[in-house]
């Protein structure tokens, strides 16, 4: 199988950047995307293309599509689809502000750098309400399993496909709430991260459980909280083999299939929703990325 970006698999690092760039009107994205490539090595710097950049390639990939806006139920979701992606993974804030300003030059000719967030690992892995987060994410090989493309042929096996959401924590009205209605809303105990037993079946754990799903709906997650000023929440991500168990897990959450809301909703809201599609990236002198696997014209 092709290299995959070794950041997708390892551990969520202990300060993180999420760049969001669109594309610049009229502009040729190749070349700016090649300088790009050049820099990113997949591990320090995590590279997703989102659907607009690849229809400005001339090219198509197979599965990669806008965000959704309705998932079914009654809520509608914000679908902010970008052009381009960078997760910047690291332990040192100036580190990460120059690698920013690196990556948004050198991309700048064809990209408008949109948006920043500022993301850092709480507490012992935990979402900034507390929770430890990430509990039941597949490890090894079933790591892999969901989260990277294979056997589909062409140059997409070692890919992922990203789901990405903004979500604001409503801090008040979590505060207000007692500790059983937190932990009901979520399905685990915060003091000891038990799942309950008797947890309501609004509850989050218990609306995306990933093994209820037929098929099962398993997906890695790489979430980072994120602050900035008195505002904050969690950077949801999610790698998998396509798009399909996030979806099955969001359409649950959302209450399409019974009407039953999940409790997270109550003190937190998502404010973006993007797809991107992250390439395996190939050794060859310099680290590049490949496009192929796609139908089209020639790869990059
Ligand atoms: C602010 C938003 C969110 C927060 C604070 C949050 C928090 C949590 C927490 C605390 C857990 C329990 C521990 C764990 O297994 O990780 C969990 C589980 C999980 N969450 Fe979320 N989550 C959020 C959004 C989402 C979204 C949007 C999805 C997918 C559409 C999702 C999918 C999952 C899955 C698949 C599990 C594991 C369920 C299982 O198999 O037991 N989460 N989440």
């Amino acid at each position: 199988m092709a290299d995959v970006q070794p950041g997708i698999l390892a551990p969520v690092p202990r300060l993180g950047r999420y760049l969001n760039f669109s594309l610049k009107a009229g502009a040729e994205p190749h070349q700016a995307l090649l300088k790009l490539i050049d820099v990113a090595d997949g591990n320090q710097a995590v590279v997703g293309l989102g659907q607009p950049l690849v229809l400005a390639l001339g090219k198509t990939i197979r599965g990669l599509k806008p965000f959704p806006t309705h998932f079914g139920g009654g809520l509608v979701l914000p679908s902010t689809s970008s052009a381009l992606w960078c997760w910047l993974r690291g332990h040192d804030r100036g580190d990460l502000l120059h690698q920013s300003k690196k990556n948004a030059d050198i991309v700048a000719a064809a990209f408008n750098l949109d948006g920043v967030v500022d993301a850092f690992s709480y507490s012992t892995g935990r979402d900034l309400t507390g929770y430890e987060d990430g509990t039941e994410n597949p490890q090894g090989e079933k790591a892999i399993g969901a989260a990277i493309v294979s056997g589909q042929g062409g140059r997409l096996d070692g890919s992922s496909f990203v789901a990405v959401q903004l979500w604001v924590h409503d801090f008040k009205a979590f505060d207000a709430m007692s500790s059983v209605d937190q932990d009901n809303a979520i399905g685990r105990r915060k003091s000891d991260n038990k799942e309950l037993e008797d947890a309501p079946a609004s509850s989050h754990v218990k609306r995306t459980a990933q093994e209820s799903f037929a098929p099962e709906a398993f997906v890695l997650r790489r979430s980072m909280p994120w602050a900035e000023g008195m505002r904050g929440g969690l950077n949801f991500v999610a790698f998998g083999k396509s798009f399909d168990a996030f979806e099955a897990q969001l359409k649950r959450m959302v209450g399409a299939e019974d009407r039953i809301t999940d409790a997270l909703f109550k003190f937190t809201q998502p404010i973006s929703g993007s797809y991107f599609w992250c390439p395996p990236i190939e050794r060859v002198g310099a680290l590049s990325f490949s496009l192929a696997g796609t139908n089209g014209p020639a790869a990059l």
